[in-house]
């Protein structure tokens, strides 16, 4: 199967000299193309150059099932990765949504026994099927607002059998959706009921049971613990993250949501691929950060949901980090897995440029789920998950029209999803 898209306006995030991810100043300089040519050949992003170069013919022989897609006036740029979302889920919680908006806090509702544990009794009392078809929609909704690959994690379950049962689920969409996917185990995701009193026996479960049963299935890439105020500490988070380590899990982790909760440092000491949230982030935060692997990823969605204040973004780029920029699409701090909006966020709320926020939401999060050499850009070689927008003006359009529906087509694999695929 091979495609040919003409007459693009401008060709979005290309990459001649593949990095695994763009930092500091880097982040405001997308290369493009203007007037430009995409063939793709076998899922994969095969050549691209200027219109006027086209080698149609050439083309057509060396490819004869070529399809042909006109994108006069639009803009192609590379399908979006969201790197942390926790889209398997059961029901919804728009009870506490009221709740919040009549004053309570989203700790305070934590600690009342909803959140989190809210989601854990609806998930309990779903069957796995069930959890299943709900999540595939979302999949499938995300998919169609131009998110080609897409990290999930568990941790609704909060017991070996039910973990087990969400990381089941997320190899089910992996196997039947044409998003790309990576799943993340975090049973330490809250402190269920009846460990309240002695947190560290959950740890205790977490550690010696959950996380072999885990890996005897092969059912996460990676591994999260939400360290934070009120959630768990940093001895506790070291302790599963060793173990998760043991088993081949790589660590993701959630931090200084709440607090300047030594989460940061600690994902660094274990080298993992990212640390999300990051609102609390001073310069000690940034200076650890400098030189690791890891990649800052802020999650604007659920400060504007919950009305936190927004991750230092412009300190961190500044100091020359990356940022990735990711959904978080839960049920409980940012039900919605739409990046363009998280585009807007990051324009507007973290006073990103637009250039930065598209490496933040294609390039960076690849990185934090380990896809940077085949998702990210539109590079020779990698997959050709690609989106082509409606007409628009140019980049800048797409964060600035926050509430318009600017995707035309989803290309995934060199094959159109979107609008072609009716589900
Ligand atoms: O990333 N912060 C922790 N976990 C999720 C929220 C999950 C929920 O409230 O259901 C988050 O925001
Ligand atoms: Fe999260």
């Amino acid at each position: 199967m091979s495609m040919l898209i003409t007459g693009i306006k401008s060709l979005l995030g290309i990459e001649t000299d593949p990095v695994p991810y763009v930092s500091g100043k880097a982040m405001s300089r997308v290369q493009s193309l203007e007037d430009a040519w995409l063939l793709m050949h076998e899922g994969r992003i095969s050549d691209f150059g200027p219109m006027k170069e086209l080698e149609r013919e050439g083309f057509r022989k060396q490819f004869p099932d070529l399809k042909e897609v006109s994108a006069s006036g639009k803009i192609v740029l590379p399908a979006f990765c969201d790197s942390h979302t926790h889209l398997v889920y059961a029901g919804s919680r728009e009870l506490e949504y009221t709740d919040k908006i009549r004053g309570l806090s989203y700790e305070e509702i934590a600690r009342r026994g909803g959140g989190i544990l809210n989601s854990t009794a609806l998930l309990q009392a779903t069957s796995e099927d069930e959890i299943y078809e709900q999540s595939l929609l979302r999949v499938h909704e995300i998919m169609q607002l131009g998110t080609g690959a897409v990290e999930i994690k568990s941790g609704y379950g909060l017991s070996t059998e039910t973990e087990l049962k969400m990381l089941r689920v997320i190899r089910r969409l992996r196997e039947t959706s044409p998003v790309d996917i990576r799943a993340t185990f975090l049973g330490a995701h809250s402190i269920p009921a009846g460990f309240r009193e002695d947190p560290d026996r959950y740890v205790d479960l977490v550690v010696e049971e959950m996380i072999p049963a885990v890996a005897e299935e092969g059912l996460a890439d990676f591994i999260d613990v939400f360290c934070d105020r009120g959630f768990f500490t940093v001895p506790q988070t070291e302790r599963i993250l060793e173990a998760g380590l043991i088993h081949g899990l790589k660590p993701k982790i959630h931090a200084n949501e709440l607090d300047f909760s030594g989460g940061i440092q600690t994902g660094v000491k274990y080298q993992a691929l990212s640390v999300d949230h990051l609102e609390f982030t001073g310069q000690e935060e940034i200076q650890c950060l400098l030189d690791s692997g890891t990649m800052p990823t802020l999650l604007p969605g659920a400060s504007f949901f919950l009305g936190l204040k927004y991750a230092p973004a412009r300190e961190m780029i500044e100091a020359g980090l990356p940022v990735a920029l990711a959904s978080d699409f839960n049920p409980g701090s940012s039900p919605s897995g739409n990046m363009k909006f998280i585009m807007s966020l990051g324009c507007i709320q973290l006073r990103m440029l637009p250039e930065e926020v598209l490496h933040a939401v294609t390039l960076n999060t690849a990185y934090a789920m380990g896809l940077h050499e085949t998702h990210g850009s539109i590079c020779r070689g990698k997959k050709a998950n690609v989106v082509i927008t409606k007409e628009i003006p140019g980049l800048a359009y797409l964060p600035y029209a926050y509430g318009s529906d600017l995707i035309d087509t989803v290309i995934l694999g060199g094959e159109v999803m979107y609008p072609d695929l009716k589900v």
